[in-house]
């Protein structure tokens, strides 16, 4: 499940496509521009894109067509066509043929943004409503909480019991710890599983369009609202909204939330009058919230609002024992059907003595990474990680291999040695591929805040 996307903005005017870029890409969102029909049909080759911004108007295609054809080849990507004045009629009917929205030159960046955001909440609620499904298809829950350590049967235990009722619940926990997964399960085990699910990452709220995005407005209630619009309230309502990364909520809407936990009410920005909703609230936050009150950044209301029911993910490290079945579990999801895959006794005794940090994330990634250098669907020490791998050391050494390939081997190689910089460079693009491109993790895997870290890939142009 992924919280940040990519925007792919398709503008034959370098200036338009630059002005997206620098102005559309957030640490959540990631946007690219392709300057002809040409350069974006072989962008979206070789990457995903959860949305396209279009120009009408392009040098080697008719804008339409083109549409169509993103529409058909990618149904899952939503399309937002971008049109002059002449072009509104030509707009409507783009519609009709499947675009999500249209914004008419000259657009205003705040509206254009909004129109962004809710397309790739509609491309992203498609897929999970599929992936529900899919689940049901098969007659099992859509997520599965692996372990079988006594504190995970203790969170299973809990979810079970909370997730029938329509009590908000908090999940704490550490990076990869598995509070989405366990937001998910206590979605799919409810009353609600049917009905929508919308997860909104609050660090990607932005202060200005906050209110709007979680509440919806009315038109003109502030330049760029065009339109009257709903918010995330709308779309969760009779389902289930998770607030992840509830510690991020920008102070300015958090009376607004209490607001709906007590009164099932909210108003959206420029109306006066209330409207109902009836929705089931998950929230989750790898911080202490608590501290967060006492520094003045989190409503003390709102906190114990939140933190009526508490399920806390334990972190990896203390429950060792579920390692084994989350490798197997782990090697039959990503071993593309190569169902002989093993895991050397050594490996696992590696596995077994790591601390992990990154928690599951970081066990399922270091599994995938091993998969591919898996010799004869036997996963030995060596295909691990050098941290991993290490703690096989002072072993009976049976084949006497040292030096394990590491992932982390950027000197050594014979080409004059690299500045500082570039080895810095190559670290943090590393380091965040390894987690997935999630930058907590990799800030913390890096010893430095995230405020640092995006200085930095802004710095190196990483990302
Ligand atoms: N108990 C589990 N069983 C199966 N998979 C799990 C389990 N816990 C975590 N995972 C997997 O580990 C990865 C990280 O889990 P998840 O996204 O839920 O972590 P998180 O606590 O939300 O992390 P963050 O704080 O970084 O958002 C995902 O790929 C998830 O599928
Ligand atoms: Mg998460």
């Amino acid at each position: 499940m992924r919280t940040s996307y990519s925007v792919l903005a398709v503008d034959d005017e370098p200036s338009i496509g630059k002005l997206l870029e620098k102005e559309l890409s957030t640490p959540a969102r990631a946007v690219h521009v392709a300057g002809s029909a040409r350069q974006a049909r072989e962008r979206l080759r070789r990457a995903t894109y959860e949305v396209v911004v279009l120009d009408i108007r392009l040098p080697d295609a008719d804008g339409i067509e083109f549409m169509v054809e993103l529409r058909q080849r990618y149904p899952d990507m939503e399309v937002i066509l971008i049109t002059g004045h002449g072009n509104i009629d030509n707009a409507v009917e783009a519609m009709k043929l499947g675009a999500y929205d249209y914004i008419t030159k000259p657009f205003n960046l705040t509206e254009l943004e909004v129109v962004v955001e809710r397309a790739y909440q509609r491309a992203f609620l498609r897929n999970e409503n599929r992936a529900l499904r899919h689940a049901h298809d098969r007659g099992r829950p859509g997520v599965t909480l692996i372990g079988n350590s006594q504190v995970i049967k203790e969170v299973r235990y809990l979810i079970e019991k909370v997730a029938p009722t329509d009590v908000p619940v908090l999940i704490t926990g550490e990076s990869g710890a598995g509070k989405e997964v366990a937001a998910h399960a206590i979605q799919s085990l409810g009353t609600r599983a049917d009905k929508p699910f919308i997860i909104k990452n609050c660090a990607t709220l932005q202060k200005e369009l906050a209110r709007s995005e979680l509440f919806g407005h009315v038109r003109g209630s502030f330049t760029g609202a065009l339109e009257s619009r709903d918010g995330l309230m709308a779309f969760a309502n009779k389902g289930t909204l998770f607030l992840d990364e509830i510690g991020e909520l920008p102070m300015e809407v958090q009376a607004s939330l209490l607001r709906v936990l007590e009164n099932k009410t909210y108003r959206r920005v420029g109306e006066k009058d209330h409207r109902s909703c009836d929705i089931r609230l998950i929230f989750a936050t790898n911080r202490t919230l608590a501290g967060e009150v006492e520094a003045g950044r989190f409503h003390e209301a709102l906190y114990h609002r939140i933190n009526v029911f508490n399920i806390e993910m334990p972190p990896l490290r203390e429950r060792k024992e579920d390692i084994p079945l989350l490798a197997e579990f782990f090697l039959a999801r990503l071993g593309n059907g190569r169902d002989d895959l093993r895991i050397s006794d050594r490996a696992m005794s590696c596995l077994m003595q790591y601390a992990w940090p990154g928690n599951v994330r970081e066990l399922r990634n270091v599994l995938e990474r091993s998969i591919i250098l898996a010799e004869n669907n036997l996963i030995t020490e060596h295909a691990l990680p050098r941290d991993l791998a290490g703690f096989a050391g002072g072993g009976g050494g049976q084949s006497g291999v040292s030096g394990v390939p590491g992932a982390s081997g950027a000197m050594g190689e014979a080409q004059g040695p690299l500045s500082l910089e570039a080895m810095e460079r190559e670290h943090i693009a590393r380091i965040l591929e390894f987690y997935d491109n999630n930058r907590s993790l990799a800030a913390t895997a890096l010893g430095i805040s995230r405020k640092t870290l995006y200085r930095k890939m802004r710095e190196y142009d990483i990302g």
